[in-house]
């Protein structure tokens, strides 16, 4: 029954993305690939004095990798950097709120995978670093 719930909340991120674009210029910006499929994702942030003022992210792929970049759009708006900085996995799991097969983590991950190389400026961050 809550997995239900969590599921529709998926699809609706799916189907009706939050914050989805670009923004130009950005202040961090960091495009990545799930290596098994080629589905893509981009973040852009926009930081006024330390908090994220801005974020939008665009990509194509599975509703699990799109949904959660959406949805971790929504957890990094209006928060310090620093605080974004410490975002985890296990955060944007408790996000999606339904359990992720192995197969599905490398899904889930992209867009965090993708926020956390644009802000530190590096070409990409392993699973295990998230
Ligand atoms: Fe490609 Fe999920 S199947 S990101």
């Amino acid at each position: 029954m809550v997995d239900s719930l969590y599921r529709e909340q998926i699809l609706d991120h799916y189907r009706n993305p939050r914050n989805k674009g670009a923004l130009d210029p950005a202040d961090y910006s960091h495009e990545d690939q799930n290596p098994l499929c080629g589905d893509e994702v981009r973040i852009d942030l926009r930081v006024h004095d330390g908090i994220v003022t801005e974020v939008r992210f665009d990509g194509r792929g599975c509703a699990i990798s799109q949904a959660s970049a959406s949805m971790l759009t929504e957890l990094v708006e209006g928060r310090p950097l620093e605080e974004v900085k410490a975002i985890t996995k296990d955060d944007l799991l408790d996000e999606l709120g339904i359990p992720v097969s192995p197969a599905r983590l490398k899904c889930a991950l992209l867009g965090l995978k993708c926020l956390k190389a644009g802000i530190y400026g590096v070409k990409s961050v392993h699973d295990d670093e998230l």
